[in-house]
């Protein structure tokens, strides 16, 4: 028999129920259109914005496709400030637009990217700024809007962690020329693949819409060089039932957080993040922080640890993007320059944190980390 404990794993998709979706896919059917800014890519494009408190989304194929499109769509030039304490497509998108990543260390409390660094590393030739509100903190937008108001740049805030995320009742997606979403599968709200480009005014939405539709303004004319980056109604239809879901699976991680941080408040050498004033999380992450002196055991050691008790956790962000060899040549991403960065990356474990993560599950994980 085999005796192993069930795998824990780091997240776990929220589905909608196969009944609700069925009934949605059976509509889909009879109406016969599927893409193509379809009647369930317009109701999810309106309830979004509902949900999140914003004026205008227009959805996308994934998380990816609307950083591109944000760079092609601000005509950024030259170099982007950016942090290397991300997940890689943040970067992938700043060279895909054939521009230059310019790395600036992060904040060891929020782990965003620390605007007292910024300045230093602006040079003539840098035309934005693209931070990340990593694991949904929301990034200190006042500052940075005071720094690109200076030096005359554009703000793309990568926001996929951000969903749901506000700052004293107000969305976070606000901030910036624009806010990019992903709604994967290992998001707090997903459709699977899919995600999202933020915008504040109207003929910004409608210039984005063309740019994700090869350009097309109209059945004959092509106004930009765009990109096939459109949302799919089967895809729609899957995140309007999730988007009624979202709020108590919010709910579920906020108690898997809540357990964690009680038992792992006296356990030295493992430092966790707290909830920030008047800001609402989407729990969405839970990384804890291994300081190998303090605790008497390596970042790695506990990983593997973990792992052979069957839980899984994930060592998000690590390695740094600033590592990678496309990127490890450029002048900022010398450790030097990212100490902070260099460090977290090495300490930082994100452990198992979804909605339907039970109470004994949440235990096991515990255990792994208190001796
Ligand atoms: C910070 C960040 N940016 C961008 C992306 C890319 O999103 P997608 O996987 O939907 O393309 C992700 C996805 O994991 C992410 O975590």
């Amino acid at each position: 028999m085999n005796m192993e404990p069930e795998r824990i794993t780091v997240t776990s998709p929220l589905l909608p129920d196969l009944a609700d979706f069925n009934a949605l896919l059976q509509d889909i059917w009879s109406r016969k259109w599927i893409t193509n800014n379809g009647f369930y890519i317009k109701q999810l494009e309106t309830k979004l914005c509902s949900y999140l408190k914003i004026p205008f989304i227009s959805v996308f194929t994934n998380g990816t496709l609307p950083l591109i499109t944000a760079l092609q769509a601000l005509r950024i030039t030259g170099e982007v400030i950016t942090t290397p304490f991300s997940f890689v497509a943040t970067t992938h998108s700043i060279w895909w637009n054939g521009l230059k990543p310019v790395f600036v260390d992060i904040d060891p409390v929020t782990c965003n990217i620390n605007p007292d660094k910024i300045e230093a590393a602006i040079t003539p030739r840098t035309s934005a700024i693209m931070p990340v509100h990593c694991y949904g903190n929301p990034c200190d937008t006042k500052r940075i809007k005071e720094i690109a108001d200076k030096y005359h740049l554009k703000v793309i805030y990568d926001a996929a962690h951000a969903f749901g995320v506000e700052k004293d009742g107000e969305s976070i997606l606000k901030h910036g020329d624009l806010s990019t979403l992903s709604f994967h599968a290992t998001k707090v709200f997903n459709t699977i693949e899919g995600g999202a480009m933020v915008m504040a005014d109207e003929s910004m939405k409608k210039y984005i819409d063309y740019l994700k539709n090869f350009g097309f303004a109209g059945e004959t004319e092509v106004v930009a060089p765009g990109i096939n980056s459109k949302m799919d109604e089967v895809r729609s239809a899957y995140g309007l039932i999730n988007l009624n879901k979202v709020d108590t699976a919010i709910q579920a991680r906020k108690k898997v957080a809540e357990k964690y941080r009680e038992a792992l408040k006296d356990v030295p050498g493992i430092r966790f993040m707290e909830n920030i004033p008047g800001v609402r999380h989407n729990y969405g992450y839970f990384p804890i922080f291994v300081n190998e002196k303090e605790y008497g055991m390596s970042r790695d050691a506990l990983y593997e640890k973990m792992k052979e008790a069957n839980v899984y956790g994930r060592r998000y962000f690590y390695p740094l993007i600033s590592t990678f060899s496309t990127y490890r040549g450029l002048e900022s991403s010398a450790p030097s320059n990212l100490p902070v960065a260099t460090r977290l990356a090495d300490e930082v474990i994100c452990l198992p944190i979804h909605h339907a993560l039970s109470a004994e599950d949440v235990n096991r994980v515990i255990e792994q980390i208190v001796k």
